[in-house]
């Protein structure tokens, strides 16, 4: 019989909406089959003096990168995956759809949309390493554009997306 395909679980929501929290609780109940990444541990992983982790684009493409790949090993090895990163947007999205490309895998997305901007700045502005106003501000404007285009992030968009870039690549 097949192993069941791992299923690749996705947070969206602004910094501070609790996609953490949230990503934590499933690896907590995931019995060891449910591994977490996240483009803010691994940036600080990959680039902290120790005082402060530098944010600079180049890097930040090479950051998301070998998340990516993280992602595509892990699902190949059998593992269910969380990816506790704010998809705001198509282009946050699509680099682990791509690099999930021929490898079957079900989707699952976790909303934390419904947090008001508000609550999330005032969280943040709370927190002992806090992402900034400006860096949310500008996120949420890039989401509100991502809405306005008729984007979600749906099961059903990841699905047909990850299956369209499938068709026709062998593996
Ligand atoms: N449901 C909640 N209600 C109140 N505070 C929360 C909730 N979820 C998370 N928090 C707090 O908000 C802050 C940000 O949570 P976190 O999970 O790190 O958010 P994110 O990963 O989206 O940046 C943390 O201090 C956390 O303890
Ligand atoms: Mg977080």
């Amino acid at each position: 019989m097949n192993a069941p395909k791992p299923t690749v679980h996705l947070m969206q929501g602004l910094p501070a909406s609790g996609k953490t929290t949230i990503a934590r609780r499933l690896v907590a109940t995931g019995g060891g089959r449910l591994r977490r990444v996240s483009l803010d541990d691994l940036r600080h992983m990959l680039d902290s003096t120790g005082r402060e982790t530098p944010w600079e684009p180049e890097r930040e493409t090479s950051t998301v990168r070998a998340q990516a790949q993280m992602v595509r090993l892990l699902a190949g090895d059998g593992y269910d995956v969380v990816v506790d990163n704010t998809h705001l947007y198509p282009k946050q999205v699509l680099p682990v759809v791509h690099a999930l490309r021929g490898l079957p895998v079900e989707w699952r997305v976790h909303h934390r949309i419904s947090v008001p901007l508000e609550v999330c700045l005032a969280r943040d502005a709370d927190r002992q390493k806090p992402v900034g106003r400006d860096v949310i501000l500008r996120l949420h404007e890039r989401w509100l554009e991502a809405l306005a285009d008729g984007w979600s992030l749906t099961t059903g968009w990841l699905r047909e997306t990850h299956l369209n870039q499938t068709a026709g690549v062998a593996r």
